[in-house]
């Protein structure tokens, strides 16, 4: 019996996306009924850092860097930026008055999934389309019928690639907005 790629890839995926959404509407929930919201404003500076040291993969993968094992740089940057992006979004909370920071907030979004796109999902999937072709091949199917098979599988394996080339180009719009909000509020701080 062949599992579908939704719940073998998909789903899991989701999963940890679904968790990200409660942790941060549980997490909000608590700093408001135990009256410490202004915790939440400056969530907003643990948050960035973690996202920040989490890009020594990044440096690392194009050997700006030399020092350091990949693999384990890769899990220091998919749980830097799943844990710093939930404290950014427990620091926006449900406060409206700005829209940069919001704009800011919807680029990190788009960022995060995109990442969790390439990263958890991509390799598996690819991998999983692919041995469902072999797996069908030796069962005796003509090459057509093989491809009717894997049919949808493929195309969400496209769609995902598209989804993937979006991360750093998303990467560099969420940079440039949050440090806009993040100049704006120094200023106002009197910090710079
Ligand atoms: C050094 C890092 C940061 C600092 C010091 C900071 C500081 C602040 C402050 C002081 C506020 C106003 C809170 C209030 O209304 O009382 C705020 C609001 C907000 N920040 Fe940040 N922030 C940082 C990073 C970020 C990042 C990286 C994002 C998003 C990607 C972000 C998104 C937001 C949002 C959505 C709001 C709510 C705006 C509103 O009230 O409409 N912040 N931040």
């Amino acid at each position: 019996m062949t599992t579908s790629l939704w719940r073998q890839h998909v789903l899991p995926f989701t999963l940890l996306l679904g968790l990200l959404a409660v942790a941060t509407l549980l997490g909000d929930y608590v700093l408001h009924r135990l009256n410490l919201v202004w915790v939440g404003r400056y969530l907003g500076i643990p948050g960035t850092l973690l996202i920040i040291v989490s890009l020594v993969y990044s440096l690392r993968k194009r050997k700006v860097i030399a020092a350091g094992n990949p693999k384990s740089l890769l899990n220091l940057h998919e749980t830097g930026a799943w844990l710093g992006s939930l404290m950014v979004l427990l620091h926006a909370g449900i406060h409206f008055n700005a829209i940069l920071p919001w704009l800011a907030t919807i680029a990190m979004g788009v960022n995060v999934i995109s990442g969790m796109v390439g990263k958890i999902l991509l390799d598996r999937s690819r991998r999983h389309v692919q041995g469902q072709r072999e797996h069908f091949q030796l069962r005796g199917m003509s090459r057509p019928e093989v491809e009717q098979s894997v049919f949808w599988d493929a195309v969400m394996l496209d769609v995902m690639t598209k989804w993937r080339k979006v991360h750093i180009p998303i990467f560099i719009v969420f940079a440039v907005l949050s440090l806009g909000h993040i100049i704006s509020i120094f200023l106002f701080w009197g910090w710079i």
